[in-house]
């Protein structure tokens, strides 16, 4: 049986998000935007802000799990920070070897650390001894920083690390997000590695997830910007028919009856443009509709828009 995951996208995958998605179902695990560990223990508050669901078992309200993925280069602080993680309820930890941000505060992380065979290793192996057994340590690579020269050398430091598994995104860092996905490299990493392999990136439609399987030779994938674009997505992977466009602004008007505390109001004019951006691609209503809403500023001023005048009740 495929597995689906969705992907971690800081800034844009929060909790809120892994909420809905989950509840409209396909998903076997969500990975959480990343944190970013310097040289310290952090907080439990900071576990709690980005991956709530820790408070409920680790789990979204649809029962999906959720791990938390760590950013940083210090194999110690990284470890510590993991055992916290999953003391805290995660499902496991997650390492992110593919976040193309730049340094901040003297700390690499992300897909720089692709450039350092041994650094991986080290930061992989330091992890995997000091979490228990029973949390599965994950990893998040991309095919490189500039070229794709480390790419099977640094999934198998992964996997001799003690890595569970690793999630392909399948283009370098100076690829960046610009189709197409080298699938087909993905294949050529499951050859060196025995460990699970998941495929990751440009999968939009239930025909990628299909091309994508053959090519990467992976039967697990994780979803995107497709998730986003398309909200039943891995359902649609799955079978089912794509959302239509009056069941997505049900959708986008369900999620301003999220409580967002402490925010002043923004948070929802802010996402709800960011999502009507990704769903332009599957839905040409979209453009419309973001044009309608783009300088409103509250959920009040937005909501009549989405579900009509008279069909709005509060
Ligand atoms: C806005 C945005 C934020 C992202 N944040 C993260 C992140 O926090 N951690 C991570 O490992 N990958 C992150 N990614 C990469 C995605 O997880 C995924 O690997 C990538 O988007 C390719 O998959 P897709 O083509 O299905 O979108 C991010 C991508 C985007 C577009």
């Amino acid at each position: 049986m495929m597995q689906i995951s969705l992907a971690p996208m800081e800034g844009v995958v929060d909790h809120l998000m892994r909420d809905m998605l989950t509840q409209i179902g396909g998903y076997d695990l969500c990975v959480t935007e990343f944190v970013r560990v310097v040289d310290q223990l952090l907080p439990a508050k900071v576990f709690y802000r980005l991956c709530p669901e820790l408070k409920q078992q680790g789990l979204t309200r649809a029962g999906t799990p959720v791990r938390v993925q760590l950013l940083g280069q210090d194999p110690v602080s990284l470890a510590e920070n993991a055992v916290r993680a999953v003391s805290l309820g995660s499902h496991g930890i997650d390492l992110n070897f593919g976040c193309p941000a730049k340094t901040v505060n003297k700390s690499k992380g992300g897909a720089v650390l692709l450039k350092q065979t041994q650094g991986l290793y080290d930061i992989v192996s330091e992890v995997r001894r000091a979490v228990d057994k029973k949390h599965k340590v994950t990893a998040k690579m991309r095919l490189g920083f500039e070229d794709k020269a480390l790419a099977i050398d640094n999934a198998m430091a992964l996997e001799a690390a003690g890595a569970d598994l690793i999630t392909v995104h399948a283009r370098t860092k100076v690829e960046g997000y610009k189709p197409p996905a080298y699938w087909d490299w993905i294949a050529r990493i499951r050859e060196h590695v025995r460990i699970p392999v998941v495929a990751n990136g440009e999968i939009w439609s239930a025909e990628d997830a299909l091309a994508c399987q053959q090519q990467s030779h992976c039967q697990d994938i994780m979803l995107g910007r497709g998730a986003l674009a398309l909200p039943n997505l891995a359902q649609v992977i799955r079978g089912a028919s794509p959302m239509s466009w009056e069941q997505v602004k049900q959708l986008l008007a369900d999620y301003s009856g999220y409580e967002i505390y402490g925010d002043k109001g923004r948070y929802y004019p802010n996402r709800i443009k960011q999502w009507l951006g990704y769903l332009k691609r599957q839905y040409t209503q979209a453009d419309a509709l973001f044009e309608q809403i783009r300088t409103l500023k509250t959920a009040q001023q937005i909501l009549p828009h989405l579900i009509g005048e008279t069909g709005f009740k509060p």
